[in-house]
């Protein structure tokens, strides 16, 4: 039987259907085809030197197999999992959790085949707490993925070192140690020290796999064979997609197409990428786009070491909903955005519009009609206004269902997307110099020793200068 399929639609970039101010026209492809073949050269040969050991996730064996071999020995025992993490370590969950479960998952059980599921992905004292306060006996059934793979991110050590007094108090080192599953570095780091120490179960953050690709490692896929989530589906995906992004020719791979078109849009001027699922389910996709759109893209220098100050800036919108908040913007404002819509061919379920009362025939219209032509007609009408009437560049990636299997294939295509659109920007897509260095800031500022420089330096700033609040 075969998998049901995640395409990309570029026709609404063209200068047929934009016009020749905005749109794509046919030598400006055979130019991004020609451009196209040496990044993807590029990124293929840094595959084959084992710089980008996320490419092969979807054929290992092993971090499935671990994986699974925790959710079946949770299963029975564990009513609450909650991943303490954040970025890389954190949306990849979040977004298989939204995708592919329930929308009332965590409050009907009729509806969940796993636990409960929580991710802290902050150290808001009151959202934490919160948890604190609910969480009581519940304790004895709760498990905790914390997932790290420096171990010293500050936001994820402080929520685990609560939660490890927390366990520690109730239940003494041998028993809190079974409330925890660690996923960190093979090897180094303070997270792998304190696991091996303490003794958790631990699973492996893959060498070379920065957090943003690591949602096919056990990163994304502990909590999603937890819940319940295929996650062979999930890979087959990812591996499927994968036979569709590695050749040269753009009109044959949709990871080269999407980031040529990106690429050509950033150069004219249309720096804002913003991504519109119109399905609930695909929402939280947006979000984990976000993370590795900017944090890959988004860099002072290129490879050469010039500075270019570069990247696009991608913003999440939701369909239908902001269509109330944003495209009023989006229409009328300047046309500086490349529009990217996810739209689903078919939901999981649907749901009938019951008829419209006799005083207000104006509804009429809508009764009878299913929910999901309602959403799609949405879709459709937004774009068109964006297209047609105001010349807006608007691709959609079309999923043919929701399901385990294309969303392992979006999220392989964005992945290699990223690593395209790296190598036709000419910078490095896997490192984060500017988040790491707002991670010794923060140590500076809690006191963290080593740090006193950088304290020295950011100290002055801490008081507010009274004359300039109003
Ligand atoms: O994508 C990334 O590399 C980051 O977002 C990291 O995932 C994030 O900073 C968390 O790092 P760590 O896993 O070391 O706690």
């Amino acid at each position: 039987m075969s998998q049901p399929k995640v395409s990309l639609y570029y026709k609404n970039v063209t200068a047929e259907r934009i016009g020749a101010e905005h749109g794509i026209s046919d030598a400006q492809f055979e130019t991004l085809a020609q451009k196209t073949v040496a990044a993807v050269e590029k990124v293929n040969r840094d595959r084959r030197d084992g710089k980008t050991p996320y490419r092969d996730l979807p054929t290992n064996e092993a971090y499935p197999r671990s994986a699974k071999e925790v959710a079946a020995e949770l299963k029975g025992k564990c009513e609450v999992f909650v991943v303490l993490g954040i970025g890389g370590s954190a949306l990849g969950n979040i977004a298989l959790q939204t995708a592919l479960n329930p929308y009332m998952y965590n409050v009907d059980p009729a509806q969940r085949k796993g636990p409960q599921f929580f991710v802290f992905d902050n150290v808001d004292p009151v959202q934490f707490g919160s948890f604190l306060d609910w969480i009581g006996d519940r304790l004895d059934t709760t498990y905790f993925n914390v997932i790290s793979k420096s171990g010293q991110t500050a936001e994820t050590a402080a929520q685990f070192l609560i939660i490890r007094r927390m366990l520690l108090e109730k239940y003494g080192p041998a028993g809190a140690k079974e409330h925890i599953i660690a996923t960190t570095d093979t090897s180094s780091g303070t997270m792998r020290k304190i696991t091996d120490a303490e003794g958790y179960r631990s699973l492996v953050v893959p060498d070379g796999v920065g957090g943003r690709f690591s949602v096919l490692s056990p990163v994304g896929l502990l909590s999603a064979a937890v819940c319940g989530i295929d996650i062979d589906a999930l890979l087959a995906g990812a591996r499927a997609m994968d036979a569709r992004v590695s050749g040269s020719d753009l009109r044959e791979n949709p990871a080269a197409m999407n980031a040529a078109i990106q690429w050509h849009y950033y150069q004219r001027g249309k720096n804002i990428s913003v991504m519109m699922p119109y399905a609930y389910a695909l929402k939280d996709l947006a979000d984990w786009y976000r993370q590795l759109w900017a944090e890959s893209l988004g860099k002072a220098r290129d490879c050469s070491g010039a500075e270019v100050f570069v990247g696009p800036t991608p913003v999440k919108a939701l369909g239908a909903t902001d269509q109330h908040s944003q495209v009023q913007l989006y229409r009328e404002g300047p046309n500086d955005k490349v529009f990217t819509f996810l739209e689903t061919k078919t939901f999981q379920r649907d749901v009938e519009i019951a008829a419209s009362p006799e005083s207000a025939p104006e509804l009429k219209y809508l009764a009878g009609k299913p929910m999901s032509t309602l959403l799609n007609a949405e879709k459709l009408a937004t774009e068109y206004a964006l297209f047609k009437m105001d010349h807006r560049p608007c691709l959609t990636v079309l999923f043919d269902d929701i399901s385990a299997a294309t969303i392992g294939q979006f999220l392989y295509l964005y992945e290699v997307t990223t690593s395209i659109a790296g190598a036709l920007f000419n910078i490095d897509a896997y490192d984060q110099p500017a988040v790491e260095l707002g991670k010794k800031a923060t140590f500076a500022l809690m006191g963290r020793q080593g740090f006193e420089d950088v304290a020295g330096e950011i100290g002055p700033y801490r008081a507010l200068d009274e004359d300039f609040l109003v």
